[in-house]
């Protein structure tokens, strides 16, 4: 050996110094001081080129054993070091491992969901099926098919948010103001007997109040088959209105209009919260509003190909959210969807 440290000279003193380190910071040092590529161990590897050959292979042995014996000794200083600190934090009391585990909180559903998915089961269980259709509309299938033409009156009753188009088509686009649209995506597709429930967001263009949102679920429910009269329609919403408020519920229709039925009807319950003697709640009317319904138009039945001598169907449409703030006492509408975790965690 010239001018580098013998191999035992190295272990010795490598090995002293690692008995003193005391902390990670004086490990990393040793590490590079022994190990790292300026270190003392590269060293005398490097200078093994100087050295007969002879000798060169049996320092060039030991010098690789050292190596690999102060790797070992490295990882084990830097385990034990670890696992000192994490005893001194314990120690010193930072970490208070008798704490109770910071609770997970638990998501749920929003009432509209929950609500929503009360009146879909109320009509699946009566034979009903689930569909749903697209929230951007075709003018065509929101007012037109629905006997609602240009300058209906009708139109005016629901302001509706149109969709700019790039193209010059003159087929409007629109955001569905109601879900019947989907009465006449179904029955284009569909031979009777039909009975479908179709959930799902509209939209109007409303300034908003304690009863006014610019997006709404509702739900569409339509029947169409042999025979079907407004029996079965008062029969059908009738099961509907008992599982949602009470089965003691008594039901009252009276006419309305809405050009896509012949007759058409609003029905109301008796009010659940005074049973009909005048309170806040039904505004002293003793009866609610909760949907308008009727008995789908003869002229759409045909133009559907059905025919109308032989088909008959009712169709009723409802609002989730008025259904939900009549069932938990909500008095705003507009707590649905402020996302605020103090209204929402109520549910
Ligand atoms: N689409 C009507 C509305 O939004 C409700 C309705 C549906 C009325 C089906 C009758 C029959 O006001």
């Amino acid at each position: 050996m010239s001018n580098s440290e013998s191999i035992e000279q190295l272990a010795e003193s490598a090995n002293k110094d690692l008995a003193a380190v005391a902390d990670e910071k004086a490990l990393e040092a040793w590490r590079i001081t022994y190990l790292g590529r300026k270190g003392r161990l590269t060293a005398v590897l490097r200078s093994l080129g100087e050295v007969e050959p002879e000798e060169r292979k049996k320092i060039g042995a030991a010098a690789n054993r050292l190596k690999a014996e102060l790797d070992r000794a490295l990882a084990t200083k830097r385990s034990d070091l670890q696992q000192a600190r994490i005893e001194q934090t314990v120690q010193a009391g930072r970490i208070d491992v008798t704490l109770p585990a910071r609770p997970l909180t638990q998501g749920r559903l929003h009432p509209v969901t929950q609500t929503l998915r009360e009146i879909l089961e109320a009509f699946v269980a009566q034979g009903f099926s689930i569909i749903e259709g697209p929230e951007v509309e075709l003018d065509y299938y929101n007012f037109e098919a629905l006997r609602i033409p240009k300058h209906h009156p009708a139109r005016e009753l629901m302001d509706t948010f149109y969709i700019d188009r790039r193209d010059e088509s003159d087929t409007k686009l629109l955001l569905r103001t109601h879900t019947s649209p989907n009465q006449i995506r179904f029955m284009e597709k569909h031979q009777p007997p039909v009975r479908v429930v179709v959930p799902g967001k509209t939209y109007r263009n409303e300034s908003t109040d304690p009863t006014h949102e610019w997006m709404i679920f509702q739900v569409e429910v339509l029947a169409v088959d042999r025979g079907i009269t407004m029996a079965h329609l008062k029969g059908t919403l009738f099961e509907f209105a008992k599982r949602l408020f009470g089965r003691e519920r008594k039901i009252r229709f009276r006419c309305d209009y809405f050009p896509f039925v012949e007759p058409g009807v609003d029905m109301a319950i008796d009010c659940f919260i005074c049973g009909g003697k005048g309170c806040r709640t039904c505004k002293n009317e003793g009866w609610i509003e909760i949907l308008g319904a009727g008995m789908v138009h003869p002229e759409i039945l045909s133009s559907m190909g059905y025919d109308a001598d032989v088909y008959t169907g009712f169709a009723a449409g409802l609002g989730v959210e008025r259904i939900a703030m009549l069932r938990y006492g909500i008095e705003d509408i507009r707590h649905f969807y402020t996302n605020d975790l103090r209204f929402l965690s109520q549910f």
